[in-house]
């Protein structure tokens, strides 16, 4: 060997040599760093500075973040995904609502995330992905259809329940099924902390089971401070409802088996037909053979206030109005402090009451945003009994009004 091979040898070396004390350097102080983060409180991170926010325009924000703040809000990400390997729970924003994420192939992870929410353990996690090649190795096949309903609607809020690989997950995930839901969200701070964590992350809401989702990180840290590693704050989320969830069959047919942030005529431009989970048509406890729901969480009362919640349909707006205000009077009259949910171009009716409005009833991504915020203001304010109007069952309404009745309890007055 020539001398300036030696020494390229030897400088080669000498390269590897640092780069190998340097990793080891990282590793220490990555494991040093997860035991510090490991043994504190619930940590919170404000990220809102990487999350771009258009105005109504639908132009990006040029507000300017100083450069501490972005420095600071990457160092948060960093942490969190060596949390989430260091098998801890983190809350991050989605574009739907904040999930509570683990490393969906660790049991031990998994199981932090089914006690800190109080979560029926029959009950199993959307996967969420940052990259469609995670899924390779982790479900079995992908039909045409759903290979198609991925690349109309990924990312963005819809999950696919698809054949899981065995031994993939932790069988907590999937909960025994033989299949898996997995979404891609549309979310840079999910996305960034999906690929950072370099794993599958399973994530429910990241809300106490039975409470309304979190649509910003402060209903996060009420739910579950202390119960949990850490919150990353993104500022509100975009649709305000969860993702809907669907089962794509061999011949082309979609099955909603959880309405959601993509509309069944959205689903409907990909699919052959579009069908609705019978489960999700049936009032719960009005028949008693009534089917079982395809997606086991549909049959949990859920997103449910404190105070008695009661949804009011008429053929009318004028006979909704005047009923709901002749039954609220009757209410304070018997000592409850009440409330009424009602639509912009209704709201002047309920003069003199507690009204909650839920956006324009020609613009239900109002509705999708708003409501679980309000759900939760009727607890802080202590409301005691609510009436609610309700809206179509088209587009996005379909999906309010399913978590409208579900935290009704199926409460319904016809008039
Ligand atoms: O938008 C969303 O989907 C949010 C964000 C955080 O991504 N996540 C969410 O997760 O809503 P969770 O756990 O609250 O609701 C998951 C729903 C449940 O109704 C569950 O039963 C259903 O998805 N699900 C999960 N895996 C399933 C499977 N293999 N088969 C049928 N349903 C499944
Ligand atoms: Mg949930």
């Amino acid at each position: 060997m020539s001398d300036k091979s030696n020494q390229m040898q030897d400088l080669r070396g000498d390269f590897v040599q640092k780069e190998k004390s340097e990793q080891k350097l990282d590793e220490q102080e990555n494991c040093e760093l997860k035991q510090a983060l490991k043994s504190s409180h619930t940590q919170w991170w404000d990220v809102r500075c990487l999350v771009p926010v258009s105005n109504t325009d639908g132009d990006v924000s040029d507000e300017i973040w100083d450069e501490q703040t972005r420095i600071a809000a990457e160092k948060g990400i960093r942490e969190a995904a060596l949390l989430l390997q260091a098998g801890e729970t983190v809350a991050f924003p989605t574009e739907t609502v904040y999930g509570l994420g683990a490393d969906a192939r660790s049991t031990k992870a998994v199981e932090t995330v089914f006690a800190a929410k109080g979560r029926p353990s029959d009950n199993p996690l959307i996967v969420h992905i940052s990259d469609a090649d995670q899924l390779e190795g982790l479900v079995a096949e992908i039909n045409d259809t759903a290979r198609a309903l991925m690349n109309m609607f990924w990312p963005g809020p819809l999950t696919l329940v698809l054949p899981v690989v065995p031994q993939a997950l932790s069988s907590r995930v999937t909960a025994g099924l033989d299949t898996v839901g997995v979404r891609m969200p549309d979310h840079p701070i999910a996305l960034r902390l999906i690929a950072e964590a370099g794993c599958p992350l399973a994530a429910p809401s990241a809300n106490r089971s039975g409470r309304p989702s979190p649509t910003l990180a402060q209903h996060v840290r009420e739910d579950l401070e202390g119960r949990i590693g850490g919150i990353l704050d993104g500022g509100p989320t975009g649709v305000g409802l969860e993702s809907t969830v669907v089962q794509a069959g061999d011949d082309g047919t979609v099955t909603i088996l959880r309405p959601g942030g993509v509309t069944a005529e959205q689903l409907a431009a990909v699919a052959r037909a579009v069908v609705l989970d019978p489960a999700l048509t049936v009032t719960p406890g009005e028949d008693a053979d009534s089917p079982a729901p395809r997606s086991p969480g549909m049959k949990y009362t859920h997103y449910a206030p404190r105070g008695r919640l009661s949804v009011v349909q008429g053929p009318s707006s004028v006979e909704v109005t005047g009923w709901i205000r002749a039954a609220l009077a009757e209410a304070s009259a018997r000592g409850e402090r009440t409330a009424v949910l009602a639509f912009d171009e209704h709201a002047a009716g309920y003069a003199g009451e507690r009204v909650y409005t839920l956006g324009k009833l020609d613009a239900l991504h109002e509705a999708a945003q708003r409501l679980y915020g309000v759900l939760r203001r009727c607890d802080e304010d202590g409301v005691t009994y609510i009436l609610s109007e309700s809206c179509p069952p088209k587009g996005l309404g379909d999906a309010v009004m399913n978590r409208l009745l579900k935290a009704a309890g199926h409460r319904i007055v016809r008039l």
